[in-house]
Parts: structure tokens; C-alpha cells; sequence
């Protein structure tokens, strides 16, 4: 793995080395235009080319069809909170949200300056540690959409499947921590929303997919920048994008469509997750945060038996090239984010320090 060590980053986080490598190049000289993709203007052929290209490629990976616009903005995935309320939640209705975790919360919170919200199901009662399924799940009478978080980057728990929302709601999602991380059925959402940087390329960007007969006009008065169907009607360069975004999550898309496309990577991802969660299966050293059914792919949670051994965790790993493991401050321990370009090696490398470091600390923690 060159000069490089294992960043365990939540985001933003690992890049593929092919890209990086790509973008090393692009950054001096674009296209052979003698000027770099950071200086080209949003308006030239160059970038057009890049537009065009990273939305061709962004379909082919997900297999969007027409009636589906996809685009990007700027504001990060926090900002969604309160795009999807602002254009599609008039003030006399409910849409419904789960919620299961931070990420969850803070769309919640949003909802009541444009209209009304109601918990459809969550796991807040047992510290975030599972989605919310079956009996669980209660929807309000007529909701306008549904609203999940696919992946919570935090608790490391996933949806394994996606909710089917009542009949007349539409389904909206925040993919941010894993999108494109397996095959996905574009149609039955209203919305997705990613930020770039977990899966895509870096922060300060935002893919979205809309159904565009539910973008055609916000449900009310709304600033021009808040308005999905002015970014998706100039092609996500309503005003000046992160070009550099543009172009990177274009590399991403690249990449993912030369790896096979989604299939391959899912594959891939699958058995990177393997390793660290046989192992953890295997032992009773670590604990996992997240409920077996609702295991997530992308981000694993775990915990030593005290926060004394945590945090000596965290620093050794550091010493040994395996950084960032430190988990978030809401649920502590430790947070190993392996999304689509981690390599395998490092999963590999992960437990293997894991398995030397019980090892050396079982007894004392038994003693
Ligand atoms: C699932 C999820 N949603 C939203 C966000 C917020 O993203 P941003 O910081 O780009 O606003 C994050 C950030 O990590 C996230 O993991």
C-alpha cells in the first residue's frame, strides 16, 4: 500500500488510489487544455465535458432511468435536512421519518418550520443500536413521503432492505455513508441524497436523484437556491458548483463501472465486512455496538471492556498505520469505516491488531 497507511475515516475518507492518482494529473493539466481541472470554468467545453460524463457515469452505475433527474449541490447532506421539508411538505401535512440515529435527528428537527413530522419508527430507547422493522414501524394516516437514513455513519447499523412507505408516499433517503455501495433500485425512491464524501469523492458536494415530476415545483415560495428544479435544470451549475467535486465523484463513477459495477463492489464490500465482523463473532473481548440483523457494511462499531482501553486502542492502532479508529464522541470506542475503497489488506491488518491486542489485555480486564 505505498506510503500510505489505513485510514479508518468516516468522512471524509479513503479515496481509490487509481483516482487520486488520476486527479494528480487532471490537477495540472485537464483534457490537454493546459489548464487544470481546479481553473477550468464551470461554463467551458472542458467542464461541459466533465458534466456530461459525470452524470452519464452516475446513471450507469445505478441505472437510473430518464424520468429521474440527478444532480448536485452544494451545503453538505445537512442541508438536505431542510431542502426535502422546504420543497415537498406543504404546512397542513406529516411526513414520516425513522429514526436511528444523529444523522436521523437532525432531519427530524427541521421538519416543523415547513409542516408536520411523526416518528415512524426508532431505535433511540436502546441507544441506536438496530433498525426499526415490522411491528416497529407505525406510519401517520397519509404521509406525503417517508424519510431513512440508509447507513448511520455513527452507530454503524444499515437498513438491510429499504422501508416500503404507505400507499401515495413517496420514499426519501439519506445515502450519504452508502451510496453506491451495492445494487439499488433507483425507482422506488422519490429522492436520494448523498453527501460526497464517504463513497463519492470529497465533502462540500452532494449528489442528488429526483424523480422529476416530484422536483417539476416546490410546494411553496421558496429562494432560488432552495428550489431542486433549478439545480437540476442546469445541469447542477445553477451558480458556480465545486467543479473539482463534479469532476471527482466522475472519477468515482469510473472507477466503479471498470470494477464491474455495483454487483462487484457489493461483493467486495461483503467480504471485507466479513473479516472484522467473523471476527468479532469469534470473541468476547470487544463488544459491537450494532444488533446482528442490522450490521452495517460500511461503518463498524465496537468497544474494549473499559474507555481506559479504547482509547489505548485507538493509540496503538495509530502507531501501527491503522489511523482514525477513535469512535464518534456520542456512543465512544471505536469506529472502523471501511466504504468502497478501503482495501481488503486493511479489514486484514485491522484484526490481526485486534486479536494481538485482546490477547495482551483479556487477562487484566478477568483478573
Ligand atoms: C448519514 C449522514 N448524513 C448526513 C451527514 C452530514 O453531512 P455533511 O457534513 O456533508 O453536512 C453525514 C456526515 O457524516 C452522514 O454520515
Amino acid at each position: 500500500m505505498s506510503d500510505r497507511v489505513y485510514n479508518f475515516s468516516a468522512g471524509p475518507a479513503t479515496l481509490p488510489e487509481s483516482v487520486l492518482k488520476q486527479a494528480q494529473k487532471d490537477i495540472w493539466d485537464l483534457f490537454d487544455t493546459g489548464i487544470g481541472i481546479l481553473e477550468h470554468s464551470h461554463r467551458d467545453a472542458a467542464f461541459d465535458r466533465v458534466t456530461h460524463e459525470t452524470e452519464a457515469d452516475c446513471r450507469a452505475v445505478g441505472n437510473i432511468p430518464d424520468d429521474y433527474a440527478v444532480t448536485w449541490v452544494q451545503g453538505g447532506a445537512t442541508s438536505q435536512c431542510y431542502f426535502v421539508p422546504a420543497n415537498f411538505l406543504p404546512e397542513d401535512r406529516t411526513a414520516d421519518y425513522f429514526q436511528t440515529g444523529k444523522w436521523a435527528n437532525d432531519s427530524i428537527k427541521e421538519v416543523p418550520l415547513y409542516g408536520k413530522v411523526h416518528i415512524c419508527g426508532s431505535s433511540k430507547d436502546t441507544g441506536y443500536d438496530h433498525i426499526p422493522v415490522g411491528d416497529e414501524v407505525k406510519y401517520s394516516d397519509n404521509p406525503v413521503y417517508v424519510q431513512f437514513t440508509s447507513n448511520n455513519t455513527i452507530m454503524g447499523t444499515e437498513f438491510q432492505t429499504e422501508p416500503t412507505p404507505p400507499e401515495g408516499a413517496f420514499l426519501v433517503a439519506d445515502m450519504s455513508s452508502n451510496m453506491f455501495s451495492k445494487p439499488i433500485d433507483v425507482t422506488k425512491y422519490g429522492l436520494i441524497y448523498a453527501g460526497a464524501q464517504k463513497n463519492l469523492g470529497p465533502s462540500g458536494i452532494v449528489l442528488v436523484i429526483a424523480r422529476k415530476d416530484l422536483i417539476a415545483e416546490p410546494v411553496r415560495e421558496l429562494p432560488m437556491m432552495m428550489q431542486y428544479r433549478n439545480h437540476a435544470n442546469k445541469e447542477g451549475r445553477f451558480n458556480t458548483p465545486n467543479t473539482f467535486g463534479v469532476y471527482l465523484m466522475g472519477q468515482v463513477f469510473k472507477w466503479i463501472l471498470e470494477r464491474g459495477g455495483l454487483e462487484a463492489v457489493r461483493e467486495m464490500n461483503v467480504e471485507k465486512a466479513k473479516i472484522v465482523y467473523d471476527f468479532l463473532d469469534s470473541q468476547d473481548f470487544f463488544k459491537p455496538h450494532a444488533r446482528k440483523d442490522s450490521r452495517s457494511m460500511m461503518n463498524i462499531t465496537f468497544k474494549c471492556p473499559t474507555p481506559e482501553l479504547d482509547a489505548l486502542f485507538v493509540e496503538q492502532a495509530e502507531k501501527k498505520g491503522l489511523t482514525t479508529l477513535k469512535g464518534h464522541r456520542s456512543i465512544g470506542g471505536m469506529r472502523a469505516s471501511i466504504y468502497n475503497a478501503f482495501p481488503k489488506a486493511g479489514c486484514e491488518a485491522l484484526v490481526a491488531f485486534m486479536k494481538e491486542f485482546a490477547h495482551e489485555h483479556a487477562g487484566a480486564v478477568n483478573a
